[in-house]
Order: C-alpha cells, then structure tokens, then sequence
C-alpha cells in the first residue's frame, strides 16, 4: 500500500527534514526548505523480499553478455569530444549552464545536424514556431527531427511509444513534471522523480537522452546535485553570455575522460566549433603595448595560449582598485602581494585592473607568471616582445613552481611561431629540449625572469 507523506525539502541542496527550518543544516542557505508530497512505498526489510520471487541473479562477470555498443558520431567534433567519443546508446546525459549561453542552441542544432537519426526535441520552454524560428535561424535543414512542446512526462512518454525516436532532448528539466508528484514543476521532488523516469526510459529503450538543466549563479546546477549523481555524463556550458567564446567542460563522465574540452564560438547562425583556439584568443594586434603578456595553459587535455593584459595606474580616489576579469581576484591579490614583498613593487597606491582576452575563465595556476608579467610590464611601462610566453605558477615566496605537461604547452608554443618560453627551474629537469626549436628559459624566482627580460 502506497502511503502520501510529506516532507521538507531544501531548494538549494537537496537536503530533507521531517519538519520546517529556517536555515538548512546541510548547506547553511536561509529559508530555502519546501514543503513537498512523497509517496511512500511502505518499508521492508531485506529479509522479507526473499519471499518475493527474485527476477534479477548475480552472474559472475565473465559471463556477462557485451557486445561493443556503436556510438553515435554527431558532426560536432567539439560534442564528440566531451563525450569521449560519440554519444553512448542508453545515456543520459545533463547539459547545464546559464541561462542565455546558448545550450537551446547548441542541442537543437545537434538534433538538426544528425539526419541518419530520428530526434525528438522536447521543449517546455518554447513554443514549436519559436523552436522552428531557432532552426530557420541555424540554417540546417533536417527531415529526422520532430519537436514538441509538452512539459508532462507522462505525455512525452505516450509521444515517444507512437515516433520511436532514435535520441530525445529534453530542455530544460525544471520545466517538467510528473503526475505522480504533487508539487510544482522545478522543485526538488519532481527534478528528481523527472529525471528518474527520463532514466529509466533511457536504460530501457537503449535511446540516449540529453537533459538541458540551469544553473544558478553559484555555478552549480539547479536545485539538486543529486541529478549530477543520476544520470551518466554531465556537461558544464560556460563562458561570457557578451562574449563570443563558450566552453564546454565534461564535470563527469561514465563513458570517458573528464579532462575533454569543447570550444565553440557564438555567431549569427549558431555555435560554430573552434579547432584551433590558441590562435583566436591571441588578439592580433599590430603595435607592442606595456601590460600584455601570454600565458601557456592547459584547459582540461587542450593546451591554449592565453593573452593577460593588464592595466596599472596610481589611484586618484583613496583606496586602489583591484579588479579582475577571467581570474580568480583572491589570486590576484595574493600574486599582488608577493610582488610588493619579495619584488620590492610598491603596488600599494596603484589600482590594478587584470582582464584575460576571450571573455574566458582561467584556473590553470600556470597562468601566475604570465599574470605577474603583465603586472609588472605594465607598472614599469615595458612592453615584452609579443614572441614570448610563459609557463609557471608563482609560490608565496616568489618562486616559480613547476606546472604539469610541460611538453604539450611547449609544443603549442612554439607551434604558434613563439620564440621563447620561460618556464620553472624545476620543470627543465628531465625535460628534453633538444627536441623544441623555441629558446626555453628556465627560472627559480620572479626576480631571475625579469632581470633577463627588462
Ligand atoms: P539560448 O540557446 O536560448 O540559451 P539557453 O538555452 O542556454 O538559455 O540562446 C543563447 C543566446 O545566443 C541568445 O541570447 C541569442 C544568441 N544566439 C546567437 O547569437 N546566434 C544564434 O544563431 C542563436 C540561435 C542565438
Ligand atoms: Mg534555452
């Protein structure tokens, strides 16, 4: 028998509790719990199921029937990429970012670019004329995809039984609802029960399904982490919405590496794929300028060569203004610090203003040294010739640390016509240089790079 409860959900985490409370004990949010209906199956215990007849037997693992499942390769390299290699049949994959960033985009031109595969887009959020709008937009002309606009599960279930679709996309999850939940469509219980179903469909027909899910602007996805640990793959959108560039993080992936990276840029007709993006997110520019330096970094297994400006000027009012786009502005003001102290700059009267090109957020600590660069290039007003970059992270007590794959951020390098490279000490231990045409200088402190440079 079936029993109706309710319970107390917390919107921001997950979290549940039997009676309401002003700030969640799990997560610290205030006033975010909800009062939502749960059905209860009633309780048994394990013992008691063994009455029942058992449908499932453990099998030894080597008799376990596999054959190697066809992936499906979309003409997006970049998606094929952050899957690990094509979309695995029966996934379930969350697509989560901002809203504006494009992910409406993104899926509908895939549904429109895979014409051997008959796509349902789910949308209960636009209309099927502005879906269609959207598509006319994109310019790709498919005869394989159906759109519907329908929010209840239930619903799109009866749709799929009638068109069989080969690949369903959802968008978004927080617009759905089932009806065997009582409460309003985003909230915690039905998030969870939708997605449960969505997977459930997903293992059983062997369809893979793609789930779009926002992000609030903590930068984590919606409401429930626990729909992070449902389904099998999730894919992180993020970039500058004022920006053309986009990034597309796999966070997790049961199917392959979580080091992928996609790279798309945002055009009037869609989200065009960016191969080569070391060499468009090095702003071309024709005269040498103090406070510009590049940085080589690697975003998950891509190397990018990144260009750091960065802009130092007395403060006219009182205290001096520290602010930083695409880097983490504790960092700043930590790398900030070190240079006053162990570099002997007096920054302390200075507001320092630090901008990565590209509109794109760097976390890679290898971009220390080319920050620091740029800082002091441009407080001495010393421009550094535009063929060197920069690999390091820079420690409390100004040395330069070693950064990981070293060779790959070499080679990129000096790919893109880069004469010289300043690298840590320690990272030239074992590495062979005979190898790369490009000068590679290798220091223990800030000071030692500087000297050679200015
Ligand atoms: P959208 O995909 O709806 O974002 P999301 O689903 O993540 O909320 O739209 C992203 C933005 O991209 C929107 O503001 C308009 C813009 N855009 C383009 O610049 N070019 C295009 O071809 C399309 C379809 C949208
Ligand atoms: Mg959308």
């Amino acid at each position: 028998m079936a029993k109706v409860k309710s319970s107390f959900f917390c919107q921001s985490c997950g979290a549940q509790s039997a009676k309401w409370v002003g700030k969640c004990p799990s997560c610290g949010e205030w006033n975010t719990y909800v009062e939502e209906l749960i059905q209860k199956e009633e309780k048994q215990s394990w013992k008691s199921s063994s009455s029942t007849k058992v449908a499932n037997k453990p099998k030894p693992i080597n008799e376990v029937a596999y054959d190697q499942e066809e992936r499906i390769y979309t003409n997006d390299g970049e998606l094929n990429r952050v899957l690990g290699g094509g979309i695995v049949p029966g996934s379930l994959v969350l697509i989560g970012g901002e809203p504006g960033i494009g992910k409406s985009t993104l899926m509908l031109q895939i549904a429109l670019s895979l014409v051997e595969h008959k796509v349902l887009y789910v949308s209960g959020e636009e209309s099927e004329q502005q879906t269609k709008m959207r598509a006319e937009r994109l310019g790709i002309k498919s005869n394989n995809c159906y759109v519907l606009t329908e929010t209840s599960t239930q619903n799109i279930f009866k749709q799929i039984e009638i068109l069989e679709p080969d690949v369903l996309v959802v968008d978004s999850i927080q617009t759905l609802h089932s009806s065997f939940i009582d409460s309003s469509a985003g909230s915690i219980s039905q998030v969870r029960e939708c997605t449960a179903e969505l997977l459930k469909f997903a293992k059983e027909s062997g369809t893979p399904v793609f789930l779009i899910g926002h992000i609030t602007k903590e930068g984590t996805i919606a409401g429930p982490k626990i729909l992070e640990h449902m389904v099998d793959t999730v894919l992180q959108f993020e970039g500058d919405r004022h920006m053309a560039y986009r990034i597309m993080r796999t966070t997790k992936n049961r199917f392959g590496s979580t080091s992928e990276l996609g790279i798309y840029e945002m055009s009037g007709a869609g989200l065009k794929e960016v191969s080569n993006p070391s060499q468009i997110l090095l702003s071309q520019r024709e005269e040498v300028l103090s406070g510009i330096t590049i940085g080589a970094t690697l975003e998950g297994n891509r190397p990018l060569l990144i260009e750091v400006q960065s802009l130092v000027s007395p403060a006219t009012y009182g205290t001096p203004q520290r602010s930083s786009t695409g880097f983490d502005a504790k960092r700043l003001n930590m790398l900030l610090a070190v240079l006053e102290k162990r570099g002997g700059l007096r920054l302390g009267a200075q507001d320092v203003f630090l901008n990565i090109a590209g509109g794109l957020k760097i976390e890679d600590p290898a971009i220390d040294l080319s920050v620091c660069a740029s800082i002091i290039s441009s407080f001495k007003d010393l421009a550094i010739p535009q063929t060197v970059c920069f690999a390091g992270e820079v420690g409390l007590g100004g040395e330069i640390r070693a950064v990981n794959r070293i060779e790959q951020r070499i080679s990129e390098a000096e790919k893109l016509g880069f004469k010289d490279i300043f690298i840590s000490k320690y990272n030239k231990k074992g590495l062979d240089t005979s190898k790369f045409k490009v000068n590679i200088h290798a220091a223990a402190r800030l000071d030692e790079v500087f000297d050679s440079l200015m």
